[in-house]
């Protein structure tokens, strides 16, 4: 085969990075085994142990239990189903802010679920009066996301859990993307801040583990025995994961990633996106576009339709949030001088001079 992997020098858009070179060593030990048969491949087995148990330390969860995934949507729609499995309804719904990612769609779809869709505020939060308002006695799910995919914003989740366990509903939190930078910073998000029941946190984006690596967490193991089917012909007699031959390079590299960052690794790479982020904000501003305040490392900003494609033309992946702004999300790979070179890009004259063109 001759085709090699794109590089990620200009990749401005992706929620996924170049994993750390523990963790690209680690997938590439582990890409033939198969965590989906324990009773086969107990050393992976073991390994998953470890990477929930890494997830859990991150996540302030006291006895973790959970499973790595194939990625956020696969995490999503499993807590969708735990809900489902636990609510005692023919007809049930599931209550997700606006911002909430394109995976519930999906969840919703493959499960007969209805989805509540309730609007966020003028800092893109969700709106908890019309969350509490599009609650009854069918809503199996409150979803809370902890660093949204357009703007990175954390919702109110204390709140959100709060109002769920007073209906009788889980409450899940999407911190797929998130996950991995909300630690060194004040936000309420985690299992200790929050009486959470389901949680996504995906190594393979902020954790800079290899793909697939999406992480599922459960405040107590007796969720996932709501997602268990009984498995005839394996070693063992049960599997809650929605794949069944998964590869351990995903598991195998989420442990490598957490040996070598947690947390002070993590801490650093936060820092630097976060700068990155507020420098590219404030470049942009300085150009006359409206920038939406990055929160967590992740900038929008109003950038008129011509200059957006005649970016894509020169090269950069960069893509846009449903309201049209311009979205970069400063992962790890993402470095300041990257960022200089797209900005002297965007302010070169044949650029700019497509800014006439309305959003
Ligand atoms: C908040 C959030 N949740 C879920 C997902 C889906 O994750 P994946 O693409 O790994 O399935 C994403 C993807 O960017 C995301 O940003």
């Amino acid at each position: 085969m001759r085709a090699k992997p794109q590089s990620f020098d200009r990749v401005l858009s992706s929620m996924c990075t170049e994993p750390h070179p523990d963790a690209r060593e680690a997938a590439l030990q582990f890409l033939a085994t198969n965590p989906g048969d324990p009773g086969t491949y107990p050393t992976v087995a073991a390994l998953e142990d470890d990477a929930i148990t890494a997830l859990g330390e991150i996540t302030g969860l006291e006895e973790p239990a959970g499973y790595i995934a194939s990625g956020g949507t696969e995490a999503n729609i499993q807590a969708v189903r735990i809900a489902r499995e636990r609510v005692n309804t023919p007809t049930p719904n599931v209550v997700l802010p606006e911002s909430g990612h394109f995976s519930f769609r999906k969840a919703a779809d493959l499960l007969g679920i209805e989805l509540r869709i309730v609007p966020t505020d003028e800092n893109h939060r969700v709106d908890i009066d019309a969350v509490s308002e599009s609650i009854d006695e069918d809503t199996a799910l409150v979803v809370g996301v902890a660093g949204t995919t357009e703007y990175g914003r954390v919702d109110p989740i204390p709140e959100l859990a709060r109002i769920a366990h007073d209906a009788g509903a889980l409450c899940h939190v999407d911190a797929a993307w998130g996950g991995f930078v909300l630690p060194f910073t004040d936000y309420q998000w985690n299992f200790s801040h929050a009486r959470i029941d389901t949680m996504t946190i995906d190594p393979h984006k902020m954790g800079q583990a290899a793909v697939p690596a999406g992480g599922l967490l459960v405040r107590e193991a007796a969720l996932l025995d709501e997602l268990a089917v009984d498995t005839p012909y394996l070693e063992t007699t049960a599997q809650a994961t929605l794949t069944g031959t998964r590869s351990g390079a995903g598991v195998a590299s989420t442990v490598a990633a957490f040996e070598a960052l947690w947390p002070d690794g993590y801490a650093a790479q936060y820092e630097r996106s976060q700068a990155n982020a507020d420098w590219l904000a404030a470049t942009l501003e300085g150009l006359g576009y409206d920038v939406v305040e990055p929160t967590l490392p992740l900038v929008a900003a109003a950038v008129p339709t011509g200059t957006f494609d005649a970016l894509r033309s020169k090269g950069w992946r960069i893509s846009r949030t449903g309201n049209g702004e311009l979205r970069v999300v400063c992962m790890p790979h993402v470095t300041r001088s990257m960022l200089e070179s797209f900005v002297d890009d965007l302010a070169a004259p044949t650029v700019r001079e497509r800014s006439s063109a309305p959003l």
